[in-house]
């Protein structure tokens, strides 16, 4: 087996276990300086301070940098057809983001341009988008579709996403989100959708196991919270665990039912009320907050230091998409959740491995660096947690390793 030893790691930074942590717990890391860590084919085998083991391992100096472990991306839509830049316009002059989806604009759009894709062209422009994550130090990242809204594009857009984690380094996990927006060919007839997608789409996705969950975008105009229960009960019928982006634009109840479903995670929750906050930490639901849409759609940040005090395990995601998120930049993610969440680097950290990878069903796996787990790792350039976590708009990731194997190599 092969085996490598990173040694004169300046700082190795990592939360630790194999769950979701909340609270104060959020942010209690484990920071050793003068560190090594021993790799044995696409396992971490040991860690530790100090003398570096006697071994005939292969070995790679980290020059006094900052490691931790690969951040995972909880909350991607990354297969689409097209952009939106045509929208930018739109919204400097003042049309809100529901108002271009009700003018048959925003997912709307990217629906057309999806449905008219090939399999193939989708597939190229989001192993593109992986190729740039994985250079940013995303090393796994979750995909939902969503942009297809019929039985055929769902399918198409689920069956990239699985080709995709078969043959790009990156691993995804797939999610289904045809309850993303009611398509035009049912706008007079909701009732038609909920059914295709409850009696045909849901049973047929897991069948084909092309996913393991199911989310609904609950918002005005959207779905109501009714109608996402329905949706995620038939989605958990057929084994697909429920996520649901909750209280993005309006509080209609979806974080409410975050917590009565014990959801696995509530994304968005940029306006979740009190009571929302308390439904999440009643139900074990993760929240996955996503920073760079309140950004981008100059909307106001989810209270997440109101979830944190409430003992709700934050997660931070990218939610790349073509409308209300057109990065796919983590760090960027990483300096709003200190500027504008209030969180702590250690916070956020977590929030980006361990909380994300548990988001997604894989803290056994992934989220942390310990013996056992895979060896997915930053090397950054960057002395520590705080200067990665301060600096904005380069690209810290130096090394980047996948299963051991290196996938970014220094600039
Ligand atoms: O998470 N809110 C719903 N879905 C995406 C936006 C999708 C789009 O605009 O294309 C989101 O923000
Ligand atoms: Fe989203």
């Amino acid at each position: 087996m092969e085996k490598l030893l990173i040694h004169n790691i300046g700082l190795l930074a990592t939360p630790r276990g194999r769950e979701a942590r909340s609270g104060k717990a959020q942010g209690e890391i484990c920071l050793l300086r003068g560190a090594w860590i021993l790799l044995e084919g696409d396992r971490i085998a040991a860690l530790g301070t100090g003398e570096a083991p006697e071994t005939d391992a292969r070995r790679l100096d980290a020059e006094g940098r900052l490691v931790t472990p690969g951040l995972v991306d909880a909350h991607t839509h990354l297969v689409f057809g097209g952009w939106r830049q045509n929208e930018l316009g739109l919204k400097l002059h003042g049309a809100g983001y529901l108002d271009i989806l009700a003018a048959g604009g925003g997912i709307l759009s990217t629906v057309k341009a999806t449905r008219a894709a090939t399999e193939d062209e989708l597939f190229d422009k989001a192993r593109a988008a992986l190729d740039e994550m994985l250079a940013l130090g995303v090393t796994t990242a979750e995909a939902k579709s969503g942009y297809g809204l019929d039985l055929e594009t769902e399918l198409k857009q689920l069956r990239v996403t699985r080709r995709l984690n078969r043959e790009h380094p990156m691993d995804l996990v797939s999610t289904f989100l045809g309850a993303h927006a009611l398509p035009p060919e049912y706008k007079d007839d909701r009732e038609g959708y909920l059914r295709l997608l409850c009696d045909t789409v849901i049973p047929r996705v897991a069948e084909e196991g092309l996913a393991e969950y199911c989310d609904v975008f609950c918002e005005t105009g959207v779905f109501s919270a009714d109608e996402s229960r329905r949706i995620l009960e038939a989605g958990l019928r057929h084994g697909l665990l429920p996520k649901i982006h909750a209280d993005e634009i309006d509080p209609i109840g979806g974080s409410r039912l975050a917590g009565e479903l014990r959801a696995v995670s509530a994304e968005h929750l940029i306006v979740c009320p009190e009571e929302g906050i308390r439904a999440l930490a009643q139900g074990g639901v993760i929240a996955c907050c996503l920073p760079a849409t309140s950004f981008y759609l100059g909307s106001a940040f989810a209270p997440v230091r109101e979830m944190i005090e409430a003992g709700v395990p934050v997660a931070l995601a990218s939610d790349f998409n073509p409308g209300s998120c057109p990065s796919l930049n983590l760090q960027l993610v990483m300096n709003l959740a200190c500027l504008r969440y209030k969180m702590t680097p250690e916070e956020t950290l977590t929030a980006v491995t361990l909380n994300g990878a548990a988001a997604i069903g894989r803290a056994g796996e992934i989220g942390s660096l310990e013996p056992g787990k895979l060896a997915d790792l930053v090397i950054w350039d960057s002395p520590d947690l705080d200067y990665l976590c301060y600096r904005m708009g380069s690209n810290l990731a130096g090394l980047v390793l996948k299963k051991g194997q290196i996938v970014k190599r220094e600039k």
